[in-house]
């Protein structure tokens, strides 16, 4: 579990085991798009301004996956407690 906060708002949220970020960040910010909802399409982007993903789609190259400033809201989780997105 860890903790979604969305700096635009200032809300927080809990991301229990189970529960998607996605659907997470979407309690506050419904508009916000996805597609394949599986780690592939990238729709779901979402700018990270502070805090540790932990990348679980298939869009980051290899390269890529050491990246703190973007993360899949879809499948991706958190390897901090606490992640403050740019939404
Ligand atoms: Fe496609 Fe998240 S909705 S990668």
């Amino acid at each position: 579990p860890f903790t979604a906060e969305l700096a635009r708002t200032g809300a927080t949220v809990a991301v229990p085991a189970g529960r998607t970020l996605l659907d997470a960040v979407r309690e506050y910010a419904p508009g916000l798009e996805a597609s394949c909802e599986n780690g592939v399409c990238g729709t779901c982007r979402i700018t990270v301004l502070r805090g540790t993903p932990e990348h679980r789609d298939s869009v980051l190259q290899p390269a890529e996956r050491g990246r703190t400033d973007v993360v899949y809201a879809c499948v991706s989780r958190s390897k901090s407690q606490r992640l403050v997105l740019d939404v």
